[in-house]
């Protein structure tokens, strides 16, 4: 035997820490992406030709000065469209690639010119001459129901009990407003495809998107051929964060129509302030609600309206609209419960996925109801949240009827509540306030319970395609996408596990519409559980294949083969992986397999509000300190402490990557990122000079995050581990109700003050000259 196979486990199985497949490619620059990959000679480039109106009928298009423009080879407009001129991912046909007769947000995609250059197509789109008329615009979801702009989608209402009578009857009551911005995205690789002809109607797209599938049956769409012709590419995606879910797909179309009309390839690449300006972001939200509690503040009965800013067309709005519903309650039990979403059409750019989907502004409306009840009681908002958790039968029902089995928040929020030494803390903020200094501090511990799965059922299912080449080594292919996540890692991860083999021994290929078909988008945070499955299922068919040829070859029971680190075991003999696996090939064992998995358990009736959308619930908690400049607003995070729940993690370090990554985009969504349009609804936070993500200086300055070492799935998912990639993101808003302790301190926390998100210092400082006034 070797040296490397006496050690008796593998390197990189499951619940180890390995770093991430590319951590080294990515911080040296060697890791490609797809503006990286060679162009082929001859390459075009195109360039996005934008509105500037916010709705208007378009009277005239005039592309003259665009064409003739240096080293311009022609421009795209509609008519050019072979197919049909839409990329709405619902099918509801209100999504056109290029606008025809009407703009309706300010940056809408009009024309595409195609040039030798990236810099002559940039230079040459400024060049056209439009003239528009010029239409009423509603630009944010007050103005839309103000002007009567309807929904871009049905929406949706979730109902339990009866919310009138309770609140009626109710000791208490408390009617609150929030508003709650938006997002970008701001990944560090903008939007990009990269189109290369074939041979009849076949066309190759490199794209950074997280839905290849769903990029490939559009492009198809847009061509007027079938899905067979077109290929979709994705190495890996420099951060997706939901904003390359359907994003994409306009900018794939652009390519590939391009690409087949001059047969060459075809570059599309925005820069920042057009990526910023055409593409959609967060939903933000309008939300009215009231609650009904008894005096120990227990609440009774619960109602909300959310109205969302989605933008033009549909997009994603639905299913986003639909998540802030089913994360209103949080990790508490309403026994009374009426939420209705709005979503509202406006003339902006049309709002898509963005990390924890619509469920970040549900989870801070449940969490600021806590705040207002604890206030009204005059009791620590950490006492109120405890009461109101879910709890034992009878106390265990969300608003869409799912029963809360896997509750986990009391002892998360009960562990970190101690690790973090809170209530010693904020005994210690409170002291510090009561000296009155100009310097205020406030701390809140705020949980967090998220639902798990697509809430379209159909989308709970992936691929994989596995082949052990005859030497041994291992070629790796599932239907999910990389966007530094570390799906990749994970799921060789299982693959080692599964053959017991070293994880260097499995070759991490790029996702390609070719090996996998009909995947879904890389979304939901479900691309280790689903992806992971498929995979598992591709090795468990090549091993059981591997063993009874074993069992044969060796004459034994099927029973005494054994997979141990790198070898197999027969009976009393041990061959090395790669022998083995020689052998087997010799012997016309097939050594490919493709593998399947759906979600069990899972169903959904959106007419009825009823059914069981997630397969199970991941939880965490995050306690943090503020202190705020009471005379100008300014603030910092001193410190926040962290438990999240990962089930049993296929690989610690990684989670502890997503965990500490989503909290801070979560903090700076809720603290410094503002989007802001003018009156003429032209967004002006386009680029990083205005629009602030929170910088390494903002985290916080003591920063302990840990997982929930004890926790398991209760439900049978990869290797009992649970989805990680959203939730945390929620952990964020423990920053915002520290702000508004802070805050409250300049009255004597007899108010809940009236904060909105993002809590930017401006908004800090007004919120404390209202208390004080
Ligand atoms: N982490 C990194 N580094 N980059 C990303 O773009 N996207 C997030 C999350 N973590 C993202 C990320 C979002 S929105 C989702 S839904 C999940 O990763 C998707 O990947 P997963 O399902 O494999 O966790
Ligand atoms: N989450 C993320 N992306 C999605 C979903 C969802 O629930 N549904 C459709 N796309
Ligand atoms: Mo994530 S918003 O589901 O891509």
């Amino acid at each position: 035997m070797r040296a490397d196979q006496e050690r008796d486990t593998i390197k990189g199985g499951v619940n180890t820490d390995l770093r991430h497949d590319s951590a080294i490619k990515h911080v040296t620059g060697r890791a490609e992406y797809c503006d990286d990959i060679a162009e082929p000679v001859g390459t075009l480039h195109a360039y996005l030709g934008l509105s500037t109106r916010a709705h208007a009928l378009i009277r005239d298009l005039d592309l003259g000065a665009v064409r003739t423009a240096p080293g311009v080879v022609g421009v795209l407009t509609a008519t050019d469209i072979p197919g049909v001129n839409d990329v709405s991912p619902t099918g509801r046909s209100d999504e056109p690639i290029f606008a025809e007769n009407n703009v309706e947000f300010w940056g809408q995609p009009m024309f595409a010119v195609i040039a030798e250059t990236r810099d002559a197509a940039r230079r040459a789109a400024k060049l056209a001459q439009v003239t528009y008329e010029d239409l009423p615009h509603a630009l944010d979801p007050e103005a839309a129901q103000e002007a009567g702009m309807g929904y871009v989608t049905p929406p949706l209402t979730l109902k339990r009990g009866d919310t009138t009578k309770a609140m009626a009857t109710a000791p208490h009551r408390i009617k609150g407003k929030l508003r709650v911005g938006g997002q970008d995205h701001l990944y560090l690789e903008g939007h990009i495809a990269f189109a290369i002809p074939g041979e009849d109607e076949d066309v190759t797209v490199h794209s950074s998107t997280q839905h290849p599938s769903e990029a490939q049956h559009m492009v198809a769409h847009v061509l007027g051929v079938p899905s067979n012709a077109v290929t979709i590419n994705v190495r890996r995606m420099g951060g997706g964060f939901g904003g390359k879910e359907t994003q994409m797909n306009l900018f794939c179309a652009v390519a590939a129509v391009a690409a087949k009309k001059w047969n060459r390839a075809v570059k599309i690449r925005p820069d920042r302030d057009d990526d910023m300006s055409a593409t959609g972001k967060r939903h933000d939200f309008v939300i009215d609600y009231e609650v009904g509690f008894d005096d120990n503040g227990v609440i009774q009965a619960v109602t909300g309206e959310f109205a969302a800013r989605c933008g033009f067309s549909s997009d994603l709005s639905g299913p986003v609209t639909d998540r802030a519903l089913f994360h209103a309650d949080n990790a508490y039990y309403y026994p009374n419960v009426l939420l209705n979403s709005h979503p509202m059409k406006t003339n902006t750019v049309s709002n898509t996925a963005f990390r924890g989907f619509g469920g970040p502004q549900g989870v801070i409306a449940a969490e600021r109801i806590m705040e207002e009840i604890a206030y009204h009681r005059g009791v620590d908002s950490l006492d109120i949240r405890k009461r109101n958790f879910y709890g034992d039968a009878g106390r265990d029902v969300t608003p869409y009827h799912q029963t809360v089995e896997d509750n986990i928040a009391p002892r998360i929020v009960k562990e970190l509540e101690d690790s973090s030494d809170y209530q010693a803390r904020r005994r210690a903020v409170l002291d510090w306030n009561a000296r009155g200094g100009t310097i205020r501090k406030g701390i809140a511990l705020t949980p967090v319970k998220f639902g798990i799965s697509f809430t379209a059922t159909w989308y709970n299912q992936a691929g994989a395609l596995l082949h052990i080449y005859s030497d041994g080594s291992i070629h790796l292919n599932h239907g999910g996408t990389e966007m530094g996540q570390g799906l990749n890692t994970k799921i060789a991860q299982v693959v080692a596990d599964a053959f017991q083999v070293d994880v260097d021994k499995i070759k991490i290929t790029k996702t390609t519409t070719e090996k996998v078909p009909n995947t879904s988008a890389t979304a939901a945070s479900s691309g280790s559980d689903l992806n992971g499955m498929a995979a598992q299922d591709a090795a468990r068919q090549i091993k059981e294949r591997l063993v009874d040829f074993a069992a044969e070859r060796w004459q034994t029971d099927a029973a005494n083969v054994r997979f141990i680190a790198n070898a197999v075991e027969i009976g009393t003999e041990t061959v090395p992986f790669a022998d083995f696996i020689r052998e087997a090939y010799m012997a016309r064992v097939h050594l490919s397999a493709a593998g399947f998995y759906k979600t069990p358990k899972i169903h959904w009736n959106r007419d009825t509000g009823k059914g069981r959308p997630f397969y199970y619930f991941a939880y965490g908690a995050a306690c943090s300190e503020v202190s705020v400049d009471t005379l100008t607003g300014e603030y910092r995070v001193e410190r926040t402490d962290i438990l999240h729940d990962v089930g049993k993690s296929l690989n610690p370090i990684i989670d502890k990557g997503q965990v500490e990554g989503a909290f801070i985009q979560g903090m700076g969504w809720l603290t410094t990122e503002e989007l802001w349009w003018d009156q003429k609804g032209q967004l002006r936070t386009h680029a990083p000079s205005t629009y602030k993500i929170p910088l390494a200086s903002d985290r916080p300055r003591v920063f302990n995050v840990e997982l929930a070492k004890w926790s398991e799935n209760h439900e049978h998912t990869i290797k009992r581990s649970k989805a990680v990639g959203e939730p945390p993101f929620m952990l964020g808003i423990s920053v915002f109700e520290a702000l508004s302790h802070a805050v409250a301190s300049v009255a004597g926390y007899k108010t809940c003050p009236r904060l909105d998100a993002p809590a930017t210092p401006e908004r800090v400082l007004m919120a404390i000259e209202r208390l004080r006034g």
